[in-house]
């Protein structure tokens, strides 16, 4: 199921060009992704490296995966004219621009109520958007019955769409490059988990290749409403579909894998192999997380993609562990919750109020 790249290869990936870890492709379609920044913040106490994949062309890690794919799709030897994608918001506008760039037709299915910012986005790249009154499953479902000979299903999961995957190890490679010394955790959002598997396969050919004595421990992170890795790995058994009602707002990373549980289940053998952990956190958490990644560090997360970051205090941490949260999607496309919360952004302007916003009384400048 995996690529892998030769040792050389992978020297290379990790000594700053991060893509010789993939194959070549006639057509490479690209833009830029990966290659993301690498800033620290803080959570529980702890020094916290966010991995800024919310800051790919389209806003989301998404579009390693999607450069690979579409690349592959235009090549004049393979025989899809068109892609079909099921996608909880991010992996639809990734797809949609990648395939606009090579003028391949996409038809995206997403759950009713998938942010309209990320639905914007899709249709502004062209794409058809199809709305289901279900769940990513029933949208996956459905790519799946799409899908044939000249239709790809490109769907983020392992099964459907090995390029994902595979373009994710990138990030392991990166991290190496960025870090000064190897990471001892790496907390991802999951909703199958191609991400997190993918850069686990990343730090396996890292110590295949010498580079590293141990891979860092992967961390599992995902909704209480929707949390079926976290579940099986609690209760040490094969991952099997979540069947309760899905009750997390946090949608991105909402998959129940009715149809596909074993896609779950490699994402727990990662974790499980890496000597990581799966921890479903309740929404308040992943929103609290969101806002203080905001507020404190300047990073604009949306709420699935702050989830990394949420989980840090549930963790035990040794004082030189070297901890890296995936920031996976940005805020402008599905706002953290406290946007407005104080009753509007916007106030009636004149300088006494303006100054009160930045001055306290008395106090000089506000602290940071
Ligand atoms: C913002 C965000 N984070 C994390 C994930 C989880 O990614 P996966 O489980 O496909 O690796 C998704 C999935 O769409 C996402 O949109």
């Amino acid at each position: 199921m995996w690529y892998a790249a030769d040792d050389a290869a992978v020297v290379r990936a990790a000594t700053g060009t991060p893509r010789a870890a993939l194959p070549a492709m006639a057509r490479g379609v690209t833009m830029g992704e990966g290659a993301t920044p690498l800033v620290t913040c803080a959570a529980a106490g702890h020094t916290v490296h966010a991995k800024l994949d919310s800051l790919n062309p389209t806003c989301s890690f998404k579009d390693r995966g999607s450069a690979a794919l579409v690349s592959a799709v235009a090549d004049a030897s393979t025989p899809w004219q068109g892609i079909v994608v099921a996608s909880t918001g991010n992996t639809a506008p990734s797809v949609a621009a990648y395939a606009a760039r090579a003028g391949v037709p996409v038809a995206v299915v997403v759950p009713a109520g998938t942010s309209m910012a990320k639905l914007g986005q899709v249709a502004a790249h062209d794409a058809t958007v199809f709305t289901v009154e279900g769940t990513f499953s029933d949208c996956f479902t459905l790519a799946q019955q799409t899908a044939g000979e000249a239709i790809l299903n490109a769907t983020a999961v392992y099964s459907a769409n090995p390029f994902v995957a595979m373009a994710n190890r990138t990030v392991a490679f990166e991290l190496l490059e960025q870090l000064p010394a190897p990471p001892t955790h790496v907390t991802v959002p999951v909703g199958a988990g191609p991400l997190l598997g993918g850069i686990d396969q990343g730090f396996r050919e890292a110590v295949a290749a010498g580079l590293l004595d141990r891979r860092p421990a992967m961390v599992c992170v995902q909704a209480r409403g929707c949390h079926p890795i976290v579940q099986a790995y609690e209760a040490d058994r094969p991952v099997t579909a979540w069947t309760e009602p899905i009750t997390t707002t946090v949608g991105a990373i909402a998959d129940p894998l009715v149809g596909y549980p074993e896609d779950g289940e490699t994402t727990r053998q990662a974790v499980l192999d890496s000597g990581g952990s799966a921890i479903a956190l309740p929404d308040a958490q992943i929103h609290a997380a969101a806002d203080d990644l905001a507020r404190r560090y300047g990073i604009y997360a949306e709420p699935a993609a702050a989830a990394g970051v949420g989980v840090v205090e549930e963790l035990s941490l040794d004082a030189d562990a070297v901890v890296v949260a995936m920031v996976t999607g940005h805020g402008l496309k599905e706002p953290p919750a406290s946007d407005g919360a104080d009753g509007g952004l916007a106030r009636p302007a004149d300088p006494d109020a303006i100054a009160a916003a930045l001055v306290s009384a008395g106090d000089g400048p506000r602290a940071a």
